[in-house]
């Protein structure tokens, strides 16, 4: 398979199938089943490669951090995976224009760092923000913490350059907040799982950054109290809402007793246990606006305890109880994520009907439900003890079928399709819209190359 690259890649960007194996596979173990590992640092050898990869129908599959939970990045032997981990330069912040343009490999986490030089900040934000590539995130449409604030990451995308199959560049890399220049074409890649092309860069919006931010935990009797705080904090602190996240009493009972025993900030219990979070132009004006939605919470009986942390510390402490959701795997390695979203009056309903399917059909398993409550978005996993293994299938049907008696509910929010849930994809969409995607899957990638067999089944 190296001979079919060794004239265009130089032999430094080019690491085996025997180096690959020892490499870390981040969160799905084929992302480092490929038969070769290509590192491009430019969006010209991108190119070249693509181009050779039509040319020899050479399936590419492009990664970024690893952290994907839909095996969109998984390879096969007889495939190339192709990292942008030598294409991270941040290539221009612009203070004035309120942009960041970097090259895909960048991750999260220095793509904020670079705006919080200029006293800016980017809207996308996700627990694995250190691994996590732009790239990545653009692939994904990656949503997060801060979705409520700031939008998917497609909302934060004002430009692009991708790679298409054939080697053909599109440089759609706008800065303006403003383009109606026909159709806008960076959207189709974006959430696109690297099916259609491979992002080599982008130009992401930046935001002011706040002055400070505080965090509450805050411990309801309900979601409909939940629910009634949010919106009274969506009232109370206009544009300063930045997070508005839920964990359910197993998760909040099962994360703190890994980080925590003894000595949670709030007790577990039956309640529902929030995190808040809201900006402010200093601390004192923060954590006062976070007091004052605390309080008001609490004369309306709303919410029955709650801290707001007071340190940098005491804030990490407390989005760990949160963020910390491999902890659900730690005793057994493996768990299974279900990612919905739901229509705000119907998740209570949901939550119960998947209680009462599971008691009544698979009464040994167990489900952490957290999730991201201001954007409707629930993440429920399930970790794979031995019978939950055996019981594997079962469980996915039961909770999709739990699902799909929710109308208007979608059964991935943020994580997208990857090989997990093609099944589920090609069940939910009509036909017509079936067709549609494929047809452009056909027109885009006419050889199958790019990321075959991921979204949609591999083109008949
Ligand atoms: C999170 C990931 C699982 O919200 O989406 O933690
Ligand atoms: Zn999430």
């Amino acid at each position: 398979m190296r001979d079919r690259f060794d004239d265009i890649c130089p032999a430094g960007a080019m690491v085996g199938p025997d180096r690959l194996r020892g490499m870390d596979p981040g969160y799905c173990e084929a992302n480092r089943a490929a038969g070769l590992l290509l590192r491009p640092d430019s969006t010209a050898l991108v190119a070249a490669i693509c181009r050779r990869a039509n040319d020899t129908g050479t399936p590419i599959v492009a990664q970024g951090g690893l952290t994907g939970l839909t095996d969109a990045t998984a390879t096969t032997g007889d495939q190339v995976a192709l990292s942008l981990d030598r294409m991270t330069r941040i290539l221009r912040v612009d203070p004035l224009q309120r942009v960041i343009i970097a090259e895909a490999g960048a991750t999260i986490a220095d793509l904020d760092r670079a705006a919080a030089e200029h006293w800016l900040t980017t809207g996308i934000d996700i627990p694995s923000r250190d691994s996590a590539t732009l790239g990545g995130a653009i692939a994904t449409n990656a949503g997060g913490v801060r979705v409520i604030r700031y939008g998917m990451t497609r909302d934060n995308v004002l430009g692009l350059t991708a790679v298409l199959a054939d080697g053909r560049i599109i440089e759609e890399m706008n800065t303006l907040p403003k383009d109606n220049t026909g159709y806008d074409l960076k959207q189709m890649f974006i959430g696109a799982e690297g099916t259609l092309g491979i992002v080599t860069a982008a130009v992401l919006r930046l935001y002011p950054r706040p002055g400070a931010s505080a965090s509450a935990l805050l411990a309801c009797r309900d979601l409909g109290a939940a629910q009634a705080v949010l919106a009274m904090a969506q009232v109370m602190a206009p544009g300063s809402l930045l997070s508005f996240e839920a964990m359910w009493p197993d998760f909040y009972r099962l994360t703190t007793s890994f980080l925590c025993p003894g000595r949670e900030p709030l007790a577990p219990g039956p309640a529902l246990h929030l995190i808040v979070e809201v900006t402010g132009a200093t601390q004192d004006a923060a954590q006062a606006l976070l007091l004052s939605i605390f309080e008001a919470a609490a004369e309306r009986d709303l919410v029955q305890d709650g801290v707001i942390a007071k340190s940098d510390s005491e804030r990490a402490a407390i989005w760990a109880i949160r963020e910390d959701t491999d902890l659900i795997a730690r005793p057994l390695g493996a768990m299974l994520s279900f990612d919905v979203s739901i229509e705000a009056d119907r998740i209570e309903d949901f939550l119960r009907r998947w209680d009462d399917a599971r008691a009544r059909d698979l009464p040994d398993i167990q489900s952490h439900v957290f999730g991201h409550l201001g954007d409707c978005n629930l993440h429920v996993c399930v970790a794979l003890t031995p019978q939950a293994k055996q019981d594997r299938g079962r469980i996915d049907d039961l909770f999709y079928a739990t699902l799909a008696a929710t109308p208007g509910a979608s059964f991935s929010a943020e994580h997208g399709i990857g090989l997990q849930k093609r099944a589920r994809l090609a069940a939910s969409k009509s036909p017509d819209t079936l067709s549609l995607m494929r047809q452009l899957k056909q027109m885009l990638d006419p050889k199958g190359i790019m990321n075959p067999g991921k979204v949609l089944d591999q083109a008949r």
